[in-house]
């Protein structure tokens, strides 16, 4: 195991097993992996950050060398603060593609230290993403294959509408 330090940033709104498979292998590749539970300026979040920060922590619990933190600032200059040499980000598809290339140059420009690594995701989670969680979710659907059992609940007791 290497001793670079790697960080991995999303909105985990909440985290699916999307998340957790890039995670998991991200955490194979570095000595360390900070999970970082960032804002993203487009989207508003159903969970607030310490939510998302423990439903993470309760997914990762078995993997050592892997912190889950809430940054409010920008990501470029958290990677500076912990010395980070890698920003992990997992791809879908080529709709993914084109934001994330943005954000990889933006960063590169803010930090030239840091270098944007893209995962490819697990082709059995190639469509899956928090927002469609959430909506199966608050129509009452079993959201069992996209999130683990230790956060179902959570998920669930915020988001299913009872009608
Ligand atoms: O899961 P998301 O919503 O695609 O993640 C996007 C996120 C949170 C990683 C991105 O918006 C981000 O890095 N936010 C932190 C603030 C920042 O550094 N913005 C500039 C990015 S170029």
């Amino acid at each position: 195991m290497n001793t670079l330090t790697a960080i991995c940033p999303g909105s985990f709104d909440p985290v699916t097993y999307g998340h957790l498979d890039i995670i998991a292998r991200a955490s194979k590749m570095f000595g360390r992996l900070i999970v970082v539970v960032a804002s993203n300026g487009a989207k508003h979040c159903s969970f607030t950050p310490k939510e998302r920060v423990e439903m993470i922590e309760k997914c990762t619990k078995d993997l050592n060398n892997v912190e889950v933190i809430h940054y409010d600032g920008l990501l470029a200059e958290y990677a500076a603060q912990r010395g980070a040499s890698a920003i992990i980000k997992g791809l879908r598809a080529m709709s993914d593609f084109e934001y994330e290339f943005q954000m990889a140059l933006a960063n590169k420009k803010l930090n030239p230290n840091v270098e944007t690594l893209f995962l490819t995701t697990a082709s059995q989670n190639m469509y899956l993403s928090s927002s469609m969680v959430k909506q199966i979710a608050s129509m009452g659907g079993d959201i069992s294959s996209f999130v683990p059992e230790v956060i179902k609940q959570d998920i669930m007791d915020r988001i299913y509408i009872k009608k």
